[in-house]
């Protein structure tokens, strides 16, 4: 399936292929997207933080209750954001598209 990754500010968008059952932050890292994840998926950070386009938003399982706490800690969340340590790609999306926040810019501002 089709992965797409949205610059923070719009301008560029890289669309990669991935696998079902990909972990979205492995694919953002494999593709080089300045995602830290520096809890690698243990849920105890938020820099894996991703804003999910609303088109494709309803297609993935409801956030638990830990990932929603650890949401509000993150730097402009919105409505859609998501962390992506905890999406597992799933066939039946057909496509997804997410936009990597501002703050996880890399420090060659990127
Ligand atoms: Fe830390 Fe996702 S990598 S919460």
């Amino acid at each position: 399936m089709r992965v797409r990754f949205v610059s923070a500010d719009g301008d560029s968008v890289r669309e990669v292929e991935a696998t079902t059952g990909d972990r979205l932050l492995e694919v953002a890292q494999a593709d080089g997207q300045p995602l830290e994840g520096t809890c690698e998926g243990q849920m105890a950070c938020s820099t894996c933080h991703v804003i999910v386009d609303p088109a494709d938003f309803d297609k993935l399982p409801a956030a638990s209750a830990d990932e929603d706490d650890l949401l509000d800690l993150a730097a402009h969340v919105t409505r859609t954001s998501r962390l992506s340590c905890q999406i597992w790609l799933q066939e039946d999306w057909g496509s997804l598209t997410v936009r990597v926040p501002a703050e996880a810019r890399d420090m060659q501002g990127r």
